[in-house]
């Protein structure tokens, strides 16, 4: 995984977001990356130093004149290790300085003095952040290059219901994998990622779907975009948020589906179908509310709705699944070889703990040279990973024609 060993510098700032800003280091320590949290002096208004230092189990950096610090130069010392600068939450103020080179703290030299890619995320009032001044400095550090994550939208300290919040620590996470997986096996490749299930409406208020939940999709987006890949997913309505990095494309229907795929996979290097495509849909959905009628038995017609896979071809990697309640490696070479794929992913939905709805996914990878890897239970983000370990090397295979 690509944080593991990492050095991420965490640099906080003083915002009542503060409290967040432990709980992300606390995740950073479990991802095993080591952290190195520098606070400004109002930031430790807001959370007391030691609270970081439970977390992380180092010093915390702050003070630029601090004589008992075990660092040579901090400042260039913490500049160099960095993997990874991370500000958060980042006020107004600090935005402010670090648009302008400021080096009055330790947070402001060592920007100054790190080649790591930096992330930004600011929390402040809506109506600071709304401030051109504010938006003009925020521009200034994208044009050095600088990422941005959030604000968010939601409720204020204030009160205030508008665009200020600190991202969540989820939000946080991904886009620090993001931006530290931007060379990885995958840059410079796009990849096109379904997921979840088709909604086929039969009324307004009704429609056909399945229990994919989309997480396999989504993981498959998310290592995609780790690993340096841009990433188009192609998703139906699900309960996950929208992954970092990833441009998100929402479906509803296989027709709206098909429209997208077929957009998206012109420049792509690889189509993963993860979907749940619904095969048939309703012959005439309603416009209206159907009523209930005095009839016992309600007969609704379906139609065939288009195979995607089948229908999308062209000079990229295509990926299927196949969810099987038996005769899983029969039915999954039918589909390898009906779709003319590539790769299939073939999973057993009859083994507990894997399959829809779950976090856990147990499958075989069968490929079109008759290539077969049996892979034990495991968390569908590493089963994306060698999904994707796959699709690389078939991507290698295909450049050596
Ligand atoms: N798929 C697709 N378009 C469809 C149905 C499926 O692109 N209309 C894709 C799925 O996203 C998956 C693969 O095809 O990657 C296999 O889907 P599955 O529904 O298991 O295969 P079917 O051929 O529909 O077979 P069956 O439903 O009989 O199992």
């Amino acid at each position: 995984m690509t944080l593991a060993g990492k050095n991420v510098v965490l640099g906080v700032t003083g915002s009542i977001a503060a409290f967040k800003a432990v709980a992300l280091a606390s995740e950073l320590v479990r991802a095993r990356t080591l952290v190195d949290v520098i606070m400004t002096a109002s930031a430790r208004q807001f959370v007391a130093p030691l609270s970081f230092q439970a977390v992380t189990h180092r010093s915390i950096f702050g003070d630029v004149f601090a004589a008992n610090s075990e660092l040579n130069i901090e400042h260039v010392e913490l500049a160099e290790r960095a993997d990874i600068v991370v500000i958060a939450p980042a006020t107004a103020n600090t935005i402010a300085k670090l648009a302008a080179g400021m080096a009055d703290d330790v947070l402001g030299c060592t920007v100054l003095a790190t080649d790591a890619p930096i992330l930004l995320a600011p929390a402040m009032d809506a109506h600071m952040f709304d401030n051109p001044a504010t938006q003009e400095n925020v521009a200034r550090l994208r044009a050095r290059g600088w990422e941005v994550v959030g604000p968010a939208a939601g409720r204020l300290a204030s009160g205030l219901v508008g665009v200020g919040r600190l991202v969540e620590v989820e939000e946080l996470m991904g886009a620090i994998r993001a931006l530290l997986g931007r060379s990885g096996d995958l840059a410079g490749r796009s990849v096109v990622v379904t997921a979840g299930g088709t909604q086929e409406p039969i009324d307004p208020v009704r429609y056909i779907s399945n229990r994919s939940s989309g997480k396999m999709g989504y993981a498959v987006a998310e290592a995609a975009r780790d690993r340096g890949a841009q990433v188009t997913l192609i998703s139906t309505p699900t309960a996950l948020p929208a992954p970092f990095g990833v441009q998100v494309v929402y479906v509803n229907t296989a027709e709206q589906m098909l429209a997208a795929v077929r957009d998206a996979v012109q420049e792509a290097d690889a189509l993963i179908m993860a979907a749940a495509v619904a095969d048939y849909r309703p012959a005439r959905p309603s416009a209206e509310k159907i009523k209930k009628a005095d009839a016992d038995v309600w007969q609704l017609e379906l139609v065939k709705n288009p195979d995607i896979l089948a229908q999308v071809r062209g000079d990229f990697v295509r990926v299927g699944f196949a969810a099987e309640s038996q005769h899983l490696l029969e039915n999954a070479l039918a589909k390898l070889h009906a779709k003319q794929l590539d790769l299939i992913v073939a999973n057993d939905i009859s083994t507990p703990g894997s399959g829809f709805a779950v976090d856990d996914n147990q499958a075989v990878l069968l490929d079109a040279q008759g290539e077969r890897l049996a892979l034990p239970l495991m968390a569908k983000r590493e089963l994306a990973d060698q999904i994707l370990n796959k699709v690389i090397k078939l991507l290698g295979q295909r450049r050596a024609k």
